[in-house]
């Protein structure tokens, strides 16, 4: 590592109107295994949503950091989170991505073992002439250390000393509220999903999430594709999208809460061409005309460090797993009202297509995006980055009147318009990057030196 202090890597001033990272921490090994033990490993993580465990018997294998994990729905409907290892010689247990099932037995041996994560059998055992000291052995699943869920958002921490889930979304539960009230009856997660890997670091997503000033150049296809639409030169009626010059003149803003999450937000030129339209009414009843004006609003949402929603032509949920310092595994999810009419959901579902699908028309251009600065942090490796300032000058400490208006206390706000385009939305997640890898590499320090 070319640092002993994490902190190092990012230079945050902002008195000075400085924040600066580091190239190496989207390339250097070290420093990726260090945010595996101390970011994967060290927080909380999200896994799954309930709606992929509806049903009793339901399972879904998530990861944490490295590690392959099973959320369960057992025969109570209680859900519970294990590692995905057998007791007996460790074998992977659970294969399968989800599914149904009353007991998970192990391939090798065939233990197996209930949705609750019970051992209930451990094969020919009466002819094993095993002694009482196995007996007094516990046979079952080794549940998740901190295993919880916000709003059907299920959460899990390898760290048992991790502050509540609670304390850790913080205000971040005010921008998870704007997506999960959305659902008068509740919400889901549309059967169907892209997962993809792209040849880059976890953070590009990440960053890129909270990025609204890429949008005009990466995605120039996109746009012509929309003016042509808007044109009359397309012959698809499937799907609307705004033309992008729409928005210049919007209202737009972004906030970083407390613990790395953080928003960006737009007011949206023709909020009649999204999906929610169609149940608004119902919604404004049920969460107020403040939430309601808020889900009309283009949001971006990262919920530090793994989740992030976007809600602009169609909601999409998105999680990533860092598999290492250049490959990162994306599941990318449309999500919805369980009870929106057909309309509705044709409509989103088309318009993920459209914009968010791998094969849609936006993130292909992304992710080439992110693997071009991969590879152009090897160009260079010495340098920090430049993308980290723009809109510093406007940037206030606290909530702006927005903020207030929705109820949350930012660390920082950010107003203008759209072409503002700021980019201190990261500021937070970097804060609490350096937060958390510095607090483990302290901690790592005081270990060896006993
Ligand atoms: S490793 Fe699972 S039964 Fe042997
Ligand atoms: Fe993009």
């Amino acid at each position: 590592m070319r640092f002993a202090d994490p902190a190092e890597y990012v230079i945050d001033d902002p008195e000075g109107g400085v924040f600066r990272v580091h190239r190496d921490v989207y390339t250097d090994r070290d420093l990726f295994e260090a945010e595996l033990r101390n970011i994967f490993e060290g927080t909380w993580v999200y896994l799954c949503h309930d709606s992929q465990v509806r049903q009793p018997f339901d399972f879904y294998r998530a990861r944490i950091g490295r590690r392959s994990v099973i959320v369960s729905r057992d025969e109570h409907g209680e859900v519970h989170g294990f590692f995905n290892t057998c007791r007996h010689r460790g074998a992977t247990l659970c294969q399968t991505e989800s599914g149904n099932t009353k007991y998970h037995v192990c391939n090798y041996h065939g233990w197996a073992y209930d949705a609750a994560g019970k051992n209930i059998n451990i094969k020919d055992k009466d002819k094993g002439c095993y002694r009482e000291a196995f007996d007094e052995q516990d046979h079952n699943l080794i549940p998740l250390p901190r295993f919880d869920s916000y709003r059907g958002f299920v959460f899990a921490s390898l760290n048992p000393d991790v502050p509540s889930l609670d304390d850790h979304l913080g205000d971040g539960k005010v921008l998870i509220d704007l997506v999960a009230d959305q659902g008068v009856d509740g919400m889901e997660v549309v059967p169907g999903r892209s997962d993809y890997t792209y040849n880059a670091n976890w953070k590009l997503q990440m960053d890129n999430g909270m990025d609204p000033y890429h949008l005009t150049s990466t995605h120039s296809t996109f746009m012509k594709v929309v003016q042509r639409r808007a044109g009359g030169e397309s012959a698809n009626d499937q799907v609307e999208s705004p033309d992008f010059r729409d928005r210049f003149a919007m209202k737009a803003g972004m906030y970083t809460l407390r613990n790395g999450h953080s928003m960006i937000w737009n007011d949206h030129p023709k909020p009649e061409q999204q999906p929610l339209w169609g149940m608004i009414d119902r919604v404004r009843e049920n969460a107020g005309e403040v939430k309601a004006k808020w889900m009309l609003r283009s949001r971006n949402i990262t919920i530090f460090p793994n989740l992030q929603f976007n809600d602009s032509s169609s909601l999409v949920l998105r999680s990533f797993i860092p598999l290492a310092p250049d490959k990162t595994e994306m599941k990318v999810y449309s999500f919805a009202p369980v009870d929106e009419p057909d309309e509705c959901r044709r409509r989103r579902v088309r318009q993920h297509e459209d914009f968010f699908n791998s094969s849609g028309m936006a993130t292909p251009d992304d992710t080439i995006v992110y693997a071009d600065c991969q590879e152009g942090y090897l160009s260079y490796p010495g340098d920090y980055l430049q993308s980290f300032e723009r809109g510093m000058a406007t940037l206030i400490e606290g909530p702006d009147e927005e903020a207030l208006e929705l109820g949350i206390d930012p660390v920082t706000s950010l107003s203008g318009n759209f072409l503002g385009q700021g980019e201190t939305a990261y500021h937070g997640p970097y804060r609490e990057w350096v937060r958390l890898m510095r607090a483990g590499h302290n901690r790592e320090k005081s270990m060896a030196a006993e």
